[in-house]
Parts: structure tokens; C-alpha cells; sequence
């Protein structure tokens, strides 16, 4: 019999134990044992929950039980969350995590405790919920160089988005439905300014490259600032504003990553991504481009993904992924990145050949240039919107 335990009951840890509910013959089967939930470590009183035989309140029960193999980590947040999870991997423990904030700021010296340890730290939840791309991309996609990843990487904004669009309801009502279905961060912050897009864009930039970015590295922006009039004029353009991190490898060696709302065309696949899904683009110079689509947020995708990672945990128990990243990659700014950009409200369009959205708006797009130069000439012009395009 495997065991696993999960710290932090909330929207992810119950799904993990609910998955489990649903799943478990299939499971064991996978496995060739059965799994069982040990322990649940939260602060809240569990007495009253079909979980109160399990529920614990000191992590030590856990860290001490040698019998225990796993431990998920869906605590949140990077305090509580990075002791208990640097004490379970000294322990000996597995450990599997949904926790983009952790991995993303601290990845690199969890990872190297687990290969000190020789145990496995895995997190595919920490990217795109319930999507299989971490792995695919550190195993399937090994024999590429990675030219470019793209996509949208934050289930909340893209809902709130797409209710605020198709569903024509304001932005404070799109929030709350998020949160009320399980995608949001505690901290909302997180989500519409952009910070959760760039933990998540950061992970997939040390993984392809395996060089660490640190989150508060890159540039951040998110829905927050976003005119529903720029959504509108993109819209009758056939161009989707989307929420999209965006990671690059320059042809001097340096790396780019950033987040920002851009302008999609239509025809490309991820404009059609709508509601709470997430779809990553990579590209390889072998493969070409891949999409990974599917849900980005809510209890059972994430858990699935999760769940994915205990079973690989244990049938890599004597031989453990080695996975990870070193060194600090040498990064270049948005400013040097070069891309058409959207203006709003400038002057004299035709002077600078300019492609016109819409004469009444002064809304148009310009040429492929650097954001700095795209800046420079928002700021000459007087525009009062300024997005990049993607290409
Ligand atoms: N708040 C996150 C999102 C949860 O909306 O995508 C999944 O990481």
C-alpha cells in the first residue's frame, strides 16, 4: 500500500482527496497498489468532514511517519508552504506541489534538496491546472531547442475577460463568479495584475532553458488598466485581447519573458481560448509549434494534474526524475523585444503608414518595433493605449 498525505485543505487539497474518491480502482491499478490517504494537515477543525479519522494539525506526525511516501503541498503561498516542503524532502518525502508562487521563487533549491535526497519534486499542477504541458515539455520536447513559449497562462483573467466581453456583466461581477467557481487567488491582485501569469511564465522559461527566472525579474501587466473600448475597437478588427505571457530565447543567448494583454488575431488558435481554459504554445525548432489546451483552474483539473504527479512519484520511487534548473539566465527587457503594437487616440496616422482599426478612435497598428520605440512614439502621438500584437 503507497501513502500520500495532503497539507492545505482548500480548493486543490480537496480535489486531490476527491479525485482519489472517484479514481481509486483505476489508481491502483496504475500503481499496482492501492493509495491511501493518510493524513490531512490543515488548520481547520476537519471533526465534522468524512476526513476527521485522517486529519492532523502538526506537520511533525508527517514528517516523522517513515512510512509515508508522499506528501502534496497545496498550502499556498511561499512561507508555511517552503518550510514544511523543505522539511518533507530532508525527510525523505516525495513531494507534489500546485503552488506557482513557491516553485517560481524558489524552485531551483527545492529541486536540489530532492536530488540531495534522491526523492522526486514534481509540479505540473503549478502550470495550466489540469493541462499536461511541464512534463511534455521537459521530456517529449527534449530534442528541441525551444525557440518560444506563448500563452495564456491565468484561468481567472481569461474568464473575467470573456464574461465581460460575451456576457457583457462589469468586471467586479466576472471576478466574483471567478472566485465563486474555485480559479481565483486569495488575493485577487494576484490574478488581474498579472503576477500569477508571470510565476506560471517563469516556471515554463526555467524548464525550457534551464536557467532561473525569477518572477520579479520580468515585467508584469495586467487586466487592471484595460480599456473594454480597446477590447472593442481589436474586436471588430478581428483581433481577441488576451492576457498572454510570453517567454523568448534571443539569438545572442539572452532570454526574455514578460506578461502582458495583448492583441490575438483570429486566426490564431489561442484567441478562441475563452472562459477559465488556458492554452500553451511552444514552439521547437525541430517539432514546429504545439498548443497544450484545456482547464486552467478549479479543484478537480488541477488535482487531476496532481494526482498525475503522486503516481509518478511512486513508480519513480528508486529512480527519480531528474529535473531542474541552475544559474540565473541573462535577461533581456521588453524594451529591446521587437513587435507591432496597438495605439489609441494618436495624431497623424498615414504620416507613419500605419495599419487604421478605426478612423473615429484614432486606433490603428504600427509597424514591428521595440517597445521602447513603441513608447517614444505613443508618447509623441498622445495615445491614450498602448498593447503589443502578437505575430
Ligand atoms: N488563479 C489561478 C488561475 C489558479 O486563475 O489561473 C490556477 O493557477
Amino acid at each position: 500500500m503507497a501513502s500520500f498525505a495532503i497539507m492545505g485543505f482548500g480548493t486543490v487539497g480537496s480535489g486531490v482527496a476527491e479525485v482519489l474518491r472517484m479514481n481509486a480502482d483505476p489508481i491502483a491499478e496504475k500503481l499496482g497498489e492501492p493509495l491511501s490517504l493518510k493524513y490531512i494537515l490543515d488548520v481547520r477543525d476537519l471533526s465534522a468532514t468524512p476526513y476527521a479519522d485522517v486529519a492532523v494539525k502538526d506537520f511533525a506526525v508527517l514528517e516523522n511517519d517513515p512510512a509515508l511516501d508522499v506528501v502534496v503541498e497545496s498550502i499556498g503561498g511561499a512561507k508555511v508552504a517552503l518550510e514544511f516542503t523543505r522539511r518533507a524532502l530532508m525527510a525523505g518525502k516525495h513531494v507534489v506541489t500546485s503552488n506557482k508562487e513557491l516553485v517560481a521563487a524558489h524552485g531551483k533549491e527545492l529541486l536540489a534538496i530532492a536530488r540531495e535526497k534522491n526523492v522526486n519534486y514534481l509540479f505540473e499542477a503549478s502550470v495550466g491546472g489540469g493541462i499536461p504541458v511541464l512534463r511534455p515539455l521537459f521530456q517529449c520536447l527534449a530534442g528541441n531547442r525551444i525557440e518560444e513559449i506563448v500563452g495564456i497562462l491565468n484561468g481567472t483573467t481569461n474568464y473575467i475577460l470573456t464574461r465581460m466581453v460575451k456576457g457583457g456583466i462589469p468586471f467586479d461581477e466576472a471576478l466574483k463568479e471567478a472566485q465563486a467557481k474555485g480559479y481565483a487567488e486569495q488575493n485577487p491582485a494576484a490574478d488581474v495584475e498579472g503576477l500569477d501569469a508571470g510565476r506560471k511564465i517563469c516556471i515554463l522559461s526555467d524548464l525550457a532553458w534551464g536557467k532561473e527566472v525569477l518572477p520579479e525579474k520580468i515585467t508584469t501587466q495586467g487586466i487592471s488598466g484595460l480599456d473594454l473600448k480597446d477590447v472593442a475597437i481589436a474586436s471588430a478588427a478581428g483581433y481577441r485581447v488576451k492576457l498572454l505571457g510570453r517567454a523568448l530565447k534571443l539569438a545572442d543567448g539572452r532570454q526574455a519573458a514578460y506578461v502582458a494583454p495583448h492583441l490575438v488575431p483570429e486566426s490564431c488558435p489561442v484567441a478562441g481560448v475563452d472562459d477559465v481554459f488556458n492554452a500553451i504554445m511552444i514552439r521547437g525548432n525541430a517539432v514546429g509549434d504545439v498548443m497544450f489546451y484545456g482547464r486552467g483552474a478549479g479543484d478537480l483539473p488541477t488535482a487531476s494534474a496532481v494526482m498525475g504527479d503522486i503516481i509518478d512519484a511512486l513508480q519513480h520511487r528508486s529512480k527519480r526524475r531528474d529535473l531542474g534548473w541552475s544559474e540565473s539566465a541573462e535577461l533581456a527587457g521588453l524594451d529591446e523585444l521587437s513587435m507591432p503594437w496597438y495605439l489609441r487616440g494618436g495624431s497623424a496616422l498615414t504620416a507613419i503608414g500605419c495599419k487604421v482599426l478605426s478612423e473615429s478612435d484614432g486606433a490603428f497598428l504600427t509597424g514591428s518595433m521595440s517597445a521602447k520605440e513603441a513608447k517614444a512614439l505613443a508618447e509623441k502621438l498622445g495615445a491614450a493605449a498602448l498593447l503589443p500584437v502578437l505575430q
